[in-house]
């Protein structure tokens, strides 16, 4: 049977979100209904919203969840009803060229639900992210679930499914940090911070905050980085320079998404060291370089979609570390807030002291 449950919905480009009543089927093969508990807010619900991504309106909001399994469809195996579950977006196919060669991560192949939740009136919604977990109740692919400790909270258990999996995974699966490494992280929102953490979870002996905006500087300092430097007072590949004995960092994060950024990335780097663009550009951007700077330069310039981050790998082991407070992801829930409340995070957001309003369910 179907049921009814309550949703954020994107009626419109730009128009405000509502929480309305969804349509949720029951799961065919390879899905799952998942009861939400907890759903950050993230830049990408906000993009949705604004038309961005794409003009499939309306869209069923949020994509950062975690929760519990209601009901599998035939064929699921993997989960079963009452399992704790961190969502993801990248379900993989298991057969495409890259699962075949053992990376998963870039699989092009993955997928969703195949039913479609709806209004009450039969109109289709587009989930965001292929999740739409701003509602009491979900319908993924099975694949989406990933079963991790239940005693975490939800509100961080969530977190994981996107932007803070985002900057982890780029200190410890695309930067590769090692213990005793420096790391430079430009950008200081909720994806740079979590790259912070990351980089001190893998035992990093220097991490500097690279931002515009003192009050991001003070948050990074409090989530690990040892040093701090505003781009806007001070050079900040002279500084980053000056802190690495004058060679530059061995891992630079940049986590804004901006040419100015980029190029700062790429000089602020030891020679042989590693750039990890991990802040998304817009399609008209573009960066000129010196091409012997380009061949000069060693190391590796590397992109982080994701946080390179494998579900069913990563979820569980940093729901762990975080229980044994071996990482603090706590640190990345500024507030709880109710279903209701999702414009007013969005209208939050860039105050400068959010990094992730959740909405608990
Ligand atoms: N130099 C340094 N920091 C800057 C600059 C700049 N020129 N411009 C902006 N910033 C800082 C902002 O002050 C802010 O702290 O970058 C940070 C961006 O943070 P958020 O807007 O909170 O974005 P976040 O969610 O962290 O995502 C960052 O990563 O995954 C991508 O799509 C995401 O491109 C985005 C990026
Ligand atoms: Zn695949
Ligand atoms: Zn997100």
């Amino acid at each position: 049977m179907a049921q009814q449950v309550r949703g954020v919905i994107a009626p419109g480009k730009d128009q405000p979100v509502r929480v309305e009543t969804i349509v949720v089927p029951d799961p065919g093969p390879g899905e799952a209904v998942v009861q939400v508990q907890a759903c950050g807010v993230c830049h990408t619900d906000l993009h949705y919203k604004q038309g961005g991504i794409n003009d499939e309106f309306p869209f069923l909001l949020g994509h950062e969840a975690a929760g519990v399994v209601e009901s599998v469809g035939e064929g699921v195996t993997d989960v079963v009803p009452g399992d704790f579950v961190i969502l993801n977006w990248r379900a993989v196919c298991g057969q495409c060229r890259a699962c075949l060669r053992g990376r998963p991560q870039y699989c092009f192949d993955t997928h969703n639900a195949k039913q479609k939740m709806t209004l009450t009136d039969g109109t289709e919604l587009s989930p965001a992210l292929g999740i739409g977990a701003f509602a009491e109740k979900t319908l993924v692919a099975a694949g989406q679930c990933t079963k991790v400790d239940p005693a975490v909270s939800p509100a961080v258990a969530g977190l994981l499914g996107c932007g803070v999996m985002a900057g982890i995974g780029a200190a410890i699966n695309t930067g590769n940090v090692g213990r005793g490494d420096s790391v430079a992280v430009i950008g200081c929102g909720g994806v740079g911070d979590a790259a912070i953490a990351g980089a001190r979870l893998a035992g990093a002996a220097k991490i500097i905050a690279v931002d515009i905006d003192d009050r991001k500087l003070e948050k990074a300092l409090s989530i690990g980085a040892t040093h701090s430097v505003n781009s806007k007072a001070a050079d900040p590949v002279a500084a980053i320079r000056e802190l690495t004995g004058g060679f530059g960092a061995d891992v630079v994060i940049e986590a804004v998404g901006r040419p100015e950024t980029y190029k700062q990335a790429f000089y602020a780097r030891d020679l042989a060291g590693t750039v990890v663009l991990v802040g998304v550009p817009t399609p008209e951007m573009t960066l000129e370089l010196p091409l012997l700077d380009v061949f000069g330069r060693g190391g590796a310039l590397k992109s982080s979609w994701y946080g390179d981050c494998l579900p069913s790998r990563d979820f569980p082991m940093l729901v762990d570390l975080h229980q044994q407070g071996r990482i603090d992801l706590g640190a990345f829930v500024t507030e709880t807030i109710g279903i209701g409340d999702v414009e007013k995070a969005f209208a939050r957001m860039h105050e400068g002291d959010v990094l992730r309003s959740v909405v608990v369910l």
